[in-house]
């Protein structure tokens, strides 16, 4: 049957191209679940809906539109049959998704279209829930950090404007599904990898 390869760890902890890279290598499909959180930030803000009144992003989020697909060994996400691109990554956006996120009914939303994927391929998943609440079952666990300031410099080398205590804070506080290690994850701190050792340390993590 399939399996997932569950990522999880806070903000620019080199979660995202550890993920990637790992996924192609193995010839899964990688999953970037915070797009989806993000890509309903960006039409939530686009629809002028303040993203702290949670009724009001639960009744736009009802007539959201939202479909996943795949490009080559990566998702791919539609909103209302468009596309969003480098707006995911946009100021805007990474000052709301916390508090978009945090709203129960949108995280049962986004787990159900998580869960969907597993029918069609395995999967590389990454997020901050996959291996807490996407796929508990899973015994492909890896929780990824890396020290604060290689963390602050790999955002701030990307150019992103991006409060990344924030929103870890955020991420971690929160009352549903919080950012925190997953019974029976493995540990694995990126701080002195290069990109290419920490793939080679994640596939020796998930041979034992
Ligand atoms: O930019 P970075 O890779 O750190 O984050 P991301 O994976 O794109 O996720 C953006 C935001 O979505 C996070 O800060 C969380 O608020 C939310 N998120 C979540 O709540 N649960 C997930 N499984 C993935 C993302």
């Amino acid at each position: 049957g399939n399996y997932v390869v569950a990522i999880d760890g806070p903000a620019a902890s080199g979660k995202s191209t550890l993920a990637r890279k790992l996924a192609s290598r193995l010839g899964l499909l990688m999953v970037n679940s915070g797009a989806i959180y993000r890509a309903i930030t960006w039409e939530i803000v686009r629809e002028n809906i303040n993203p702290e009144d949670s009724d009001a992003v639960i009744s736009a989020l009802e007539k959201i539109d939202i479909e996943t697909g795949r490009n080559g060994g990566v998702s791919t996400i539609r909103i209302n049959g468009v596309q969003p691109g480098d707006e995911l990554r946009s100021e805007v956006v990474n000052s709301n998704v916390s508090a978009v996120s945090a709203i129960p009914k949108v995280r049962e939303k986004v787990v159900q279209l998580l869960r969907d994927h597993l029918e069609h391929s395995s999967l590389v998943m990454e997020g901050r829930d996959i291996a807490t609440i996407v796929f508990p079952d899973t015994p492909y666990k890896i929780y990824i950090t890396a020290a604060e300031h290689v963390r602050a410099a790999r955002r701030h080398k990307v150019g992103e404007v991006d409060s990344v205590k924030r929103r870890d804070a955020a991420d971690s506080g929160r009352k549903t599904a919080p950012l925190k290690v997953a019974d029976g994850a493995e540990i694995l701190d990126t701080s002195d990898h290069t990109i290419e050792s920490g793939v080679d340390a994640a596939i020796e993590i998930l041979k034992r």
